[in-house]
């Protein structure tokens, strides 16, 4: 079947940074400073609630009850507060990637804390630019040229009609239903000559060694991600969406891929704080965070069954010997002048 807007020309092209082998760093010795950081950063952080569900102790969002797995609460913040820093770092302290040249009017999906739209509104007082959530976590306290909604990004969008000159949406594995159906969605919303980027995850980790095999660590992700599927979310975008941005019919279409480790077993010192940052944001919240809704929620699990999953995982994230990584995209897209 052809492919809407087939009759186009799509360009599109490829870097890829995701090194052929990661090497070990045999020596553990310089792996304590990375606990400092990593807990002067959390300390320093905090957040917002105004509407919440809770369960297993967890708060999670009322609006659209139910559609997002994650919790909402103090705990998560501080995890996507970390996960921005990893993205600074995996990126040397770019926002973006896109080749964009003052956008007017810009929109993030899924803003989290907003953490990121609020940078990017410090950078481009110019702009207009909105974050976008289901929940209602962002700081009260922002750049002016900045505001937050509450809506379901996979419902029909209101705010999209005035287009936009930047679309922005990272890390919406684990949110998504029909990321496809979003991509096109962002494609009509877009002015024409405006870009869209998407930074995302292959949620599943791998290991070049077969050092992830059996282990705890990667029964976790198959059990939790079991269920996510029974829930119909899209958990490896990464790899699908420049398909997606060619069937949504864009142009100038950009992929960069990443390796983001996770521990500090890399030899290669940016791998290892990536590595860091990434263990850091999972013990933050993630392992029982990410795990607990789906799992009892889909798979009927018992709340006690999953914090014992979580915390094996939690055990063999720690392990030098287990090397695991996971693979990161960034995509990016034009939609055509005419
Ligand atoms: C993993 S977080 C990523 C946050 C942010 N993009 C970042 O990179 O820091 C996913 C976010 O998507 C939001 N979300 C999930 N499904 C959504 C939907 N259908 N509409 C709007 N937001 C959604 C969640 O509330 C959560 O804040």
């Amino acid at each position: 079947m052809a492919a809407p807007f087939s009759n186009r020309q799509t360009t599109s092209t490829t870097t890829n940074h995701a090194p052929a082998n990661v090497e070990v760093d045999a020596s553990y010795e310089n792996d304590e400073s990375y606990g400092d950081q990593l807990s002067w950063y959390s300390a320093s952080l905090t957040s917002s609630a105004l509407d919440y569900r809770i369960e297993n102790g967890r708060r999670y969002h009322r609006f659209r009850d139910g559609s997002y797995l994650l919790p909402n609460d103090e705990r998560e913040s501080d995890r996507l507060d970390m996960i921005h820093e990893l993205f600074l770092v995996l990126l040397h302290r770019k926002l973006y990637l896109a080749p964009i040249k003052n956008p007017r009017r810009v929109i993030d999906l899924a803003t989290g804390t907003g953490i990121w739209a609020i940078d990017f509104a410090d950078q481009h007082p110019e702009a207009e630019v909105i974050g976008c959530d289901l929940s209602p976590i962002q700081p009260t306290s922002v750049p002016p040229n900045l505001k937050f909604l509450v809506d379901d990004i996979e419902s029909e969008w209101t705010y999209g009609r005035d287009p936009f000159d930047y679309i922005h949406a990272r890390f919406l594995a684990v949110s998504i239903k029909n990321y496809g159906k979003l991509v096109k969605q962002c494609y009509k919303s877009l002015r024409p000559g405006g870009w869209a980027e998407f930074q995302d995850w292959d949620g599943y980790p791998l290991s070049e060694d077969g050092s992830l095999d059996g282990t705890a660590l990667q029964r976790y992700f198959n059990e939790v991600y079991g269920a996510f599927a029974e829930a119909g979310v899209e958990v490896r975008p990464g790899p699908k969406l420049e398909q997606w941005l060619k069937d949504a019919g864009f142009v100038n279409i950009h992929v960069e891929k990443f390796v983001v480790p996770f521990g500090v077993w890399p030899k290669d010192p940016h791998l290892k704080e990536l590595g860091a940052w990434n263990q850091a944001q999972a013990e933050a919240s993630g392992f029982e965070g990410l795990a607990l809704a789906a799992l009892t929620r889909y798979k009927q699990w018992k709340t006690e069954e999953v914090i014992v999953l979580a915390s094996q995982a939690r055990a063999d994230g720690r392990r030098r010997d287990i090397h695991s990584l996971f693979h990161f995209y960034v995509v990016y897209g034009q939609r055509p002048e005419n």
